[in-house]
């Protein structure tokens, strides 16, 4: 197997598993467009309404929770195979739901889904991907999250002249079904079938994807990891496993509470609020947001690897925290008039751009590095867990916010938020780039 060939087999699997965050993206940013035709439909309440768009961040919550476990036990691989059926199964249902129940319980399953594919994708791909390019192929789990949340603004917006919600919910079964069919021509991680004492297999997976040092020299260096203790409960007295698992619940909670989803959940409302866009306009300036989240992930692609995390989350959340001060101060001017509105939308699109470089790629990449490998499902399903809670809490409560505070007054928590990140980042953040998995270490 020549280097070329292992480096090819790496990519596709990680491909294949970032799947995994397309489903996520699509199944989270699709429930935008169809929602008016469901209400419609159904005649729902504001509550019913709620409940239709939070119950798959419940899902979420809980499938979440649930994969560290099922990763650990039975594998990345199969882990990812179950989130692929059981996605499929929720869209299926979802589009056949002859009345609002069925469909909220539908929304679950999807959210199972959802929450099975955000641990075990990312996982999956930091585990089978070599060090010096680690970062651009979790950043690739990245990408296929805002592609699939493009693809969901986009389809919301060609069925709509329809009606066609079934549809729009139900196409989610197609790259499902991909995920599954791809993800049977994979590999397990090879990290995972040496924790599990299946060496054979383990070593004939080294042998095709170990690319940068060798296949031996790599078990080595994981089994060394593994020799340390075996007990994710023990392990919990050390100060190191602690400090690991603190970090990436406050990189995670950070990364929702800094206010992405605002933008990409109530996208439309917001840019009505900049008084220079009517419906449609709204609906398609959402579409561009959706556009730029998708190109300005690939500069995370490019130089995560080169330039490293820290350099980038710096740039990215400064310009996050300045972006949000103006488009806060833009739709909360006494005056508004054609400047401020204009102001107000460059600003959202400049924030959710410096969003789709930095936190928004690099939070997945770096829980998916900093765990000690005995603890690393465990510790992703933490961290992940409460990414979903943190996203949960500002979807729920950003309505109220705006009526309570202000316009002005809400984006400006956001932008205090990104200072706290900051703050995290230079002093707890350890710079992972090009570092060997199993040499990473934090504080
Ligand atoms: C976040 C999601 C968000 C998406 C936007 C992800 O990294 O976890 O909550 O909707 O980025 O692109």
């Amino acid at each position: 197997m020549t280097a070329a060939s292992a480096r090819a087999l790496t990519i596709r699997a990680a491909g294949v598993a970032a799947l995994g965050g397309l489903l996520f993206g699509y199944d989270t940013g699709v429930i935008s467009g169809a929602l008016i035709f469901i209400t419609d439909q159904f005649a729902l309440s504001t509550l019913m309404q709620e409940i239709v768009v939070s119950v798959v961040l419940v899902g979420a919550m809980i499938g979440a929770t649930a994969t560290g476990y099922v990763a650990d036990r039975f594998g990345r691989k199969r882990t990812l195979l179950a989130a692929g059926v059981v996605f499929a199964a929720g869209a299926l249902a979802s589009a056949l739901a002859p009345e609002v129940w069925t469909l909220i319980a539908s929304r679950f399953v999807v959210g199972l889904a959802i929450g099975l594919a955000s641990v075990a994708s990312p996982l999956y791909i930091s585990e089978v991907a070599p060090p010096s390019i680690r970062g651009a192929l979790v950043s690739l789990y990245q990408f296929a999250i805002t592609i699939g949340i493009f693809a969901a603004f986009m389809v919301d917006l060609a069925l709509a002249h329809w009606h066609a919600w079934h549809w729009m919910l139900g196409i989610g079964v197609f790259p499902a079904v991909v995920l599954i069919a791809g993800m049977l021509a994979m590999p397990e991680s090879p990290r995972f079938l040496l924790k599990a004492g299946r060496d054979d297999e383990a070593r004939a997976v080294l042998r095709t994807m170990a690319a940068d040092g060798g296949w031996e020299a790599e078990e080595r260096s994981i089994r060394a990891a593994l020799a340390v203790r075996e007990d994710a409960r023990r392990s919990l007295a050390e100060g190191a496993v602690r400090r690991a698992l603190g970090l990436g619940v406050a990189l995670a909670v950070l990364q929702q509470l800094t206010g992405i989803n605002t933008v990409i959940y109530y996208g439309p409302e917001i840019v009505r609020m900049s008084g220079i866009a009517g419906d449609r306009a709204a609906l398609l300036a959402n579409a561009a947001i959706g556009l730029v989240n998708v190109l300005a992930t690939i500069i995370a692609i490019m130089f995560s690897d080169r330039i490293g995390r820290k350099p980038l989350l710096y740039a990215g959340v400064s310009g996050m925290c300045l972006a949000l001060v103006t488009l806060g101060l833009a739709l909360g001017s006494v005056t508004p008039d054609r400047a401020m509105g204009e102001l107000a939308v460059v600003s959202l699109m400049a924030y959710v751009a410096c969003f789709a470089f930095s936190l928004g790629p690099l939070v997945w990449v770096l829980i998916s590095e900093i765990y000690p490998l005995r603890i690393r499902g465990f510790g992703m399903s933490v961290a992940t867990l409460s990414n979903w809670a943190a996203n949960f809490a500002v979807s729920l409560t950003f309505l109220s916010l705006l009526q309570h505070a202000g316009r002005t007054a809400t984006f400006l928590i956001y932008a205090a938020i990104c200072v706290v990140t900051l703050g995290v980042v230079r002093f707890a953040v350890p710079e992972t780039k090009a570092q060997d998995l199993e040499a990473i270490r934090v504080g």
